[in-house]
C-alpha cells in the first residue's frame, strides 16, 4: 500500500515506522521536510521511505494518516489540498485538545467533534477515526498485560472500516471495536480525557481502554 502520514510528532513516526515495517511505501510529512526529526526518522528506515511536504504526502498516499495537533489539523488539510484526499481511506489520530489553563481539554465536543469535521472538510473521502485513544508507543506491536484489547473506531464507510480492521491486525491488535459512524468521534474523543486522568491516577501513560462483559 502506499500510505502518506501527515505530521512528523510521535504520532506519525510510530505508525509511519509501523507501515514500512510491514513494507508498505510511506510518505512522511512535515512543514519542514529537510528538519532533523524527519531526516533521522527516514534514516532508520534504510531507504524504504520517504519525506516530503504535506501535499507530497496526501498525493502519495493511498491510505492518509491523519497526526496532526488538533487545532491546527484543518489547516494542514487545507495546505495538503482538500483534492488529494479525494476517494481514500483516511486514518484520524488527532484528538482536539485545547490548552489552556491548568489542565488539557477539548476545543470541540459533545455535539460535535473534530473527525465530523474532518469529515465535512473531505466529503469524498472515507474518514475512520482510530488510534486516538492509545498511546503512541502502543500504537504498533501493543504489548498490554493480558493482551491487547479490540480497538476504538469509528467512521461512516463499512469498505474503509474493514481496510482499518486489517491494518489492525497487521500492527498487532486483535481487530476494532466498530462504535458507529463518525458522529462517535464526538465520545471517542472525549474519552481521551478519561485517558489522560486515568495516567495520572495510575502513574504510568502505556494504557488504554478494554470494554469488558460477562
Ligand atoms: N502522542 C500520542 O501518544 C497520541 C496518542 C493518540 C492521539 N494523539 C493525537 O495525534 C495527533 C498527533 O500527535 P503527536 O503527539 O504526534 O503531535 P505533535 O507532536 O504535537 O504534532 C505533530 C507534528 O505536527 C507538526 N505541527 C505542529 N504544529 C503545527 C502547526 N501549527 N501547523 C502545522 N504543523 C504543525 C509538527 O511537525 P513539524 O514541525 O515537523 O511540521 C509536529 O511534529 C494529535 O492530534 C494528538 O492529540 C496523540
Amino acid at each position: 500500500m502506499k500510505v502518506g502520514v501527515l505530521g512528523s510528532g510521535d504520532v506519525g513516526q510510530a505508525l509511519g515506522r509501523g507501515f514500512v515495517n510491514r513494507g508498505h511505501d510511506v510518505k512522511l510529512s512535515s512543514r519542514n521536510p529537510k528538519g532533523e526529526a524527519v531526516t533521522t526518522w527516514l534514516s532508520k528506515t534504510k531507504g524504504k521511505a520517504s519525506t516530503g511536504t504535506y501535499a507530497d504526502a496526501a498525493r502519495h498516499g493511498e491510505v492518509l494518516v491523519l497526526a496532526t495537533p488538533g487545532s491546527a489539523t484543518e489547516d494542514i488539510i487545507r495546505t495538503a489540498g482538500v483534492a488529494n484526499f479525494k476517494g481514500k481511506l483516511v486514518i484520524d489520530v488527532t484528538n482536539p485538545l485545547a490548552f489552556e489553563g491548568s489542565s488539557p481539554g477539548l476545543f470541540v465536543g459533545v455535539t460535535d467533534s473534530l473527525g465530523e469535521r474532518i469529515q465535512r472538510l473531505l466529503p469524498d473521502a472515507k474518514v475512520v477515526k482510530a488510534f486516538n485513544t492509545v498511546p503512541n508507543t502502543q500504537m504498533v506491536d501493543p504489548k498490554f498485560a493480558g493482551g491487547a484489547p479490540a480497538m476504538m473506531i469509528a467512521g461512516d464507510d463499512a469498505a474503509a472500516k474493514k481496510k482499518v480492521a486489517g491494518i489492525l491486525k497487521e500492527f498487532g491488535w486483535p481487530g476494532p471495536l466498530d462504535l458507529g459512524g463518525i458522529q462517535s468521534a464526538r465520545w471517542l474523543e472525549a474519552s481521551v480525557m478519561l485517558w489522560v486522568l486515568a495516567g495520572t491516577a495510575l502513574g504510568r501513560w502505556d494504557h488504554a481502554f478494554q470494554v469488558v462483559h460477562g
